[in-house]
């Protein structure tokens, strides 16, 4: 036991920053009809690019957060500020880098 004490104390701290499981419902929620509005339902675009893995290999997590939650000046992006914090437009991020 003490040797597991260390470690389990290092995963919830590497943990720490996911959403809580009813965060990300809501989160995937969003994704599919506000998010979808734009780059499609299947996020393969339509008025926004599409969101697939193979769009977002080049682009760091730095900058794709910035532009969820400032979105980006003189194009159709909203900023998301008002509804997500950096920690949630990670873990979608992390979302749509998965391959589905
Ligand atoms: C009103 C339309 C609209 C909505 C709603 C919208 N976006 Fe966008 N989004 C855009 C447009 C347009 C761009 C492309 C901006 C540009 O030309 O650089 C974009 C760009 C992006 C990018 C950068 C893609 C890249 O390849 O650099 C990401 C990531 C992104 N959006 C995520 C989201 C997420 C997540 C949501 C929902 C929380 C969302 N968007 C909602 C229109 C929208």
């Amino acid at each position: 036991m003490k040797k597991i004490l260390p470690l389990m104390l290092f995963s919830a701290c590497v943990y720490a920053g996911d959403p809580s499981s009813e965060r990300q419902e809501t989160l995937r929620n969003l994704l599919k009809h506000d998010c979808g509005a734009c780059h499609g339902l299947t996020l393969k675009g339509g008025l926004g690019p599409a969101l697939l893995p193979e769009n977002l290999k080049g682009k760091t997590d730095e900058f794709l957060i910035a532009t969820i939650l400032d979105g980006r000046k003189g194009t159709a992006m909203p900023p998301w500020r008002k509804f997500m914090n950096a920690d949630d437009a990670l873990w979608l991020i992390g979302t749509l880098r998965k391959p589905s």
